[in-house]
């Protein structure tokens, strides 16, 4: 391997001890304790884990949280009544539901009900469209933890040719327009796009969040060129086990590419540590 590693991990135990500061700040100064509200429907192992994973880190930091979980044949009004209680409760600063939902719920209009003030995953229509105007808006998580190994690593991304695999609102999207305001050249690919491998290879930075296991060889990558990894898939280590594994062939990209994410310990860690982040600016925003 000679790529060097952008280790989220470390980097996220930066931004967490920042967030802890402020935190402490807020409480010894203001009397204030910012609040995270997330709510979970159904069981889905993998929702789960990380909600589970968000309320240690947000207790952790020194944060109220707040967890509610509906049963996954809960209604949408439900749900959506529960939004209005949590946007009307001065002590929650940030609502963050998890998806995917169940079936029988609009996700669109469970997302929108929350108030754009709350919205620490930037996910609705109003933070999109700040974003997307270069306005100061609630930032969806994985892409500024992906913006900020990024930034951590380049200083200036100016000029650089970015190539963002996948077109989630999640990731996909919300990616693209950070690169762009950080005066990136790019270039959204995705399962349509023409001579992808060529596509791939013309990237400087290549950002790759389309959820299939190793999709990305390492004849894909540019030499010298920074890959993020946000894929997070479960594959069967062949003794029972299990073990994660990105969207890019680790081993073959990390030979080509001049820095690169290991999967786990890459973007993961940052998108939690972004969450914390986005709920401090909620409630000082909240708190003028
Ligand atoms: N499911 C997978 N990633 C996310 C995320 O960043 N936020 C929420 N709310 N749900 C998710």
């Amino acid at each position: 391997m000679s790529a060097t590693l952008l280790d989220g991990k470390a980097f996220s135990a930066k931004v967490r001890a920042r967030v802890a500061d402020h935190v402490s700040t807020l409480k010894s100064e203001h009397d204030i304790i910012p609040g995270l509200a997330v709510v979970l429907v159904g069981e889905d192992p993998a929702s789960q884990v990380y909600v589970r994973s968000k309320n240690r880190q947000t207790v952790e930091a020194g944060m109220n949280s707040y967890e509610h979980k509906l049963d996954a044949s809960a209604s949408q009004d439900e749900l959506l009544a529960l939004i209005a209680q949590l946007n009307a409760d001065p002590a929650v600063h940030g609502i963050l539901v998890q998806l995917p939902l169940p079936d029988h719920i609009d996700s669109n209009m469970v997302i929108n009900a929350i108030s754009p003030a709350k919205d620490v995953d930037g996910f609705t229509i109003a933070n999109a469209g700040l974003l997307f105007t270069g306005q100061k808006s609630m930032v969806p998580c994985t892409p500024l933890g992906c913006l900020m190994l990024l930034r951590d690593h380049h200083g200036s991304l100016a000029g650089l040719n970015a190539v963002v695999l996948g077109r989630s609102n999640i990731v996909g999207k919300p990616m693209a327009q950070l690169l762009l305001g950080d005066s990136c050249t790019v270039t959204i690919a995705h399962s349509k796009t023409k001579d992808l491998a060529e596509v791939c290879r013309s990237a400087d930075i290549l950002v790759a969040a389309v959820g299939r296991r190793e999709m990305v060889p390492g004849d894909w990558v540019k030499p010298g060129a920074s890959v993020i990894d946000v894929g997070i898939n479960r594959i069967d280590a062949g003794d029972g086990k299990t073990r994660l594994v990105g969207d890019c062939d680790f081993a073959s990209c990390s030979e080509v590419a001049g820095a690169i994410t290991p999967v786990p310990g890459g973007v993961g860690p940052m998108t939690i540590a972004c969450l914390l982040a986005n709920t401090i600016t909620a409630c000082c925003r909240a708190n003028g």
